[in-house]
């Protein structure tokens, strides 16, 4: 049976860092029609119940239709210690991350911290995302099987580190291959799940483990293969000293087979010229994880990077601040303007749902709302607190209505989320 949503519609016809606000469509009266998980139709509201008299349907009133947003970096083993206070990368990553991680060497916390995450991600408007586990294999295990029973497309890898880690959060590059290649052939495909392979980055792999993730990923090419590129200057720093062979940070990946097409780079802050043409040459992907680049304090990205890389947006909870990606394209916004550039809504919220499919290579599977789609959508309420229902009360154009929104909304303005064109029922605790 198909279901017929109404409200405004909002939907993308090209990329507005190219073409303006022009590449956006909204139907201030609109449908959208759904059947066996996708997108059927998009159109007029009152046309499309003439013509699909079956359908069930769901009024939405004057709430936003749009994609649901798509978080291309996250931890998920790190839901726990969002908001810890004081430290910069390297010791926020000693003090907060690694502990935490190490916990994951029970199976049952990790499926535990899996709901958990899942649940406040959908609360949020999320309906997929790209995560980091940790090193231990069941780490992945519980974070795929959550989200396999939430109907999710989701990526995840098993997080790879043999050096300048603690002693129970190092692998090998042995181990890290095996593990690997075993969760990959287990779950690569499985329902919307995808394998993405995972070392964490230069400073904890040594190059033996990057060139045995990078012969891993040249067996089964059509992976993504994620990891962080050039957040923090003493990072930076560190990843000369430690490779000192190489050209620039992005070479230490380069160089064992870790640059190409499907390469998920998370920051990409302090970029060189050099890091920035191979980037394009390759046709690698970056995301801005916004949030996380002010409360660790590692710099502004250059999100002009939009124009010509696929470009993807991102919580990276927990080192981000916030679980919402209305509070992300907000911090987008401010980092922007701190650049001297104004990012316009329609590039905000296009980085959040196709901005992001592009970067993990889904756009013809989800993040718009077009027939063939996959019928992932978040409803969303445009008046959902006083502060922001007063500030859209002028608005002459759904950008000026969705503006405020953007910059002071949070998961009180998520009315509802489809999954794979189902209504997901929020467990009773989400919004405990
Ligand atoms: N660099 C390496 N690991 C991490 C991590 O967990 N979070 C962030 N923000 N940066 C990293
Ligand atoms: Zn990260």
């Amino acid at each position: 049976m198909a279901d017929l949503l109404l409200g405004q519609v909002l939907s993308f016809t090209g990329n507005p860092f190219h073409a303006g606000p022009g590449a956006a469509l909204h139907l201030t009266h609109g449908g959208v029609l759904i059947d066996q998980g996708r997108i059927v139709a998009v159109g007029d509201g009152r046309d499309l119940r003439a013509a699909h008299p079956q359908a069930v349907v769901a009024d939405y009133g004057r709430a936003l239709i749009s994609a649901g947003f798509i978080d291309a970096h996250v931890h998920y083993p790190q839901t726990a210690i969002i908001a810890s206070w004081g430290k910069r990368l390297i010791d926020w990553l000693n003090s907060y991350t690694f502990p935490e991680e190490m916990r994951f060497a029970d199976p049952a916390y990790a499926a535990e911290i899996a709901d958990r995450y899942l649940d406040l991600a959908l609360a949020h408007g999320t309906t997929s995302m790209c995560s980091y586990a940790t090193i231990h294999p069941a780490s992945v295990d519980a974070f795929f099987a959550a989200a396999r029973a939430r109907g999710l497309r989701a990526w995840a890898g098993k997080t790879c580190m043999d050096r300048n880690a603690p002693d129970g959060l190092r692998d090998t590059a042995q181990s890290a291959y095996d593990n690997s290649k075993r969760l990959l052939q287990h779950w690569h495909g499985v329902d919307r799940l995808s394998y993405v392979i995972t070392p964490r980055f230069s400073p904890t792999s040594t190059p033996e483990q990057l060139a045995a993730l990078g012969a891993l990923w040249g067996e089964y090419p059509d992976c993504l293969m994620q990891t962080h590129l050039s957040e923090q200057t003493d990072e930076i720093a560190w990843v000369k000293d430690l490779f000192p062979q190489s050209r620039d940070y992005l070479d230490t990946y380069e160089a064992q087979g870790l640059l190409r097409a499907g390469a998920v780079y998370g920051h990409a802050i302090h970029l060189t010229p050099r890091e920035k043409d191979r980037l394009h040459e390759a046709g690698a992907s970056l995301v801005h994880c916004p949030t996380s680049n002010t409360f660790i304090g590692s710099g502004l990205f250059d999100s002009t990077l939009a124009r010509t890389l696929r470009t993807g947006l991102a919580t990276d909870t927990g080192g981000g601040s916030s679980f919402s990606m209305l509070r992300t394209m907000a911090a987008a916004y401010e980092v922007a303007q701190l650049r001297g550039e104004a990012l316009h809504p329609s590039q905000l919220w296009w980085l959040a749902t196709v901005g992001s499919a592009r970067a993990l290579h889904a756009e013809t599977r989800i993040g718009n709302i077009a027939p063939g789609l996959e019928a992932d959508l978040v409803i969303v309420d445009l008046a959902s607190t006083p502060a922001i229902d007063q500030a859209t009360r002028r608005a002459e154009d759904i950008w000026q209505a969705l503006f405020p929104t953007i910059m002071l909304g949070d998961d009180r303005a998520i009315t509802a989320v489809w999954i794979g064109g189902r209504l997901h029922m929020a467990a009773a605790t989400d919004r405990a």
